[in-house]
């Protein structure tokens, strides 16, 4: 197990003398070495464990020695000012950055004990382990019924019409769509409303029977009501799945998550269980930014 809050606090404090307060402050983010998170990094068996991951794009770093486990079934919430790595790190956990040409990803990135990162890892299965929701709904331009289907058919996880009729019910019941769309599964999926949509994406990523589900943002562009339903969906989900989710509503993180982890300049500077996060964080920048004072 990791060291508690208070080891790594007197760890992070030893190495970077000039804070100017009793907890490691501002100034153990400046630090190129010597910086560490805050809090529980470790968990016991994890399904993601990642180590010293430095990501950059071209010659400028936007990801800086990040390592964070994360359990099965749990729900982890990642949250930090806008340009803080949130989505970088997120990408790592699929290997989505290797689409980004200028991207290059180094540390090291278990799922269930394997490296993601080697040179002959197959990138289309990991993807369907390792499945991805984005801010804005994307549904293909097909059927409700292919959107679902469209996964399950090009991995080859149906032997015939049954089986794949059944996958497609199955994924859109669990994903809490199924009764408002089971008398239109022909019509297009762009003609669901963005509520509707986002859970078209989310039972599009369940279809191909994933470990994880990385969501970025959600629930930016749906309205109250659709953001309550996906957000009840994401509590649901996590009894099968485990769930990183980027957000930059505080509340949403409160609700949804069990450990939330703080991001700011592409450093973690703190994670840990959500409470603790929200009602007593042990590090001053996280404080700064739950309370407001900027972000
Ligand atoms: N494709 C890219 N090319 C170059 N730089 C990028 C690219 N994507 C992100 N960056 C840079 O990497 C840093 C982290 O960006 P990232 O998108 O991960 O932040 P974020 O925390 O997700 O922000 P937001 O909350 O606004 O979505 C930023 O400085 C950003 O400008
Ligand atoms: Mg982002």
């Amino acid at each position: 197990m990791a060291g508690t809050v208070h080891d790594m606090m007197d760890e992070s404090s030893a190495a970077t003398e000039a804070v100017p307060d009793e907890r490691p402050g501002v100034m153990a983010v400046e630090e190129e070495k010597g910086f560490q998170t805050v809090g529980q990094v470790e968990v016991e068996s994890p399904r993601i464990s990642v180590r010293n991951c430095n990501v950059w794009y071209a010659d400028k770093q936007a990801i800086f020695d990040v390592s964070l486990d994360i359990a099965a079934n749990e729900v982890i919430a990642m949250i930090g000012p806008s340009g803080c790595g949130k989505s970088t790190f997120l990408r790592c956990l699929n290997r989505m950055n290797d689409t980004i040409e200028i991207c290059r990803v180094s540390g090291q990135i278990l799922l269930d004990g394997e490296d993601i990162q080697g040179k002959d890892v197959d990138v289309v299965p990991l993807r369907a382990r390792v499945g991805m929701v984005f801010q804005k709904p994307n549904p293909f331009p097909k059927s409700i019924y292919d959107n679902v289907a469209y996964g399950p058919k090009i991995h080859g996880l149906c032997r015939n019409k049954t089986e794949l009729d059944e996958m497609v019910h199955q994924s859109l019941v669990k994903a809490g769509l199924w009764e408002e769309v089971k008398d239109r599964l022909d019509q297009p999926g762009t003609g669901l409303s963005g509520g509707q949509q986002q859970r078209l994406c989310i039972a599009r990523a369940i279809a191909v029977d994933p470990e994880v589900i990385l969501m970025d943002e959600p629930c930016s562009a749906l309205d109250p009501i659709a953001t309550a339903r996906i957000e009840d969906l994401i509590d649901e989900l996590r009894h099968k799945y485990t769930i990183c989710i980027v957000t930059h509503s505080m509340q949403q993180a409160a609700r949804v998550s069990q450990r939330t982890a703080y991001f700011h300049l592409g450093r973690l500077i703190e994670v840990d269980q959500t409470d603790q996060i929200f009602t007593n964080p042990a590090h001053k920048l996280t404080e700064d930014y739950i309370t407001g004072r900027f972000g």
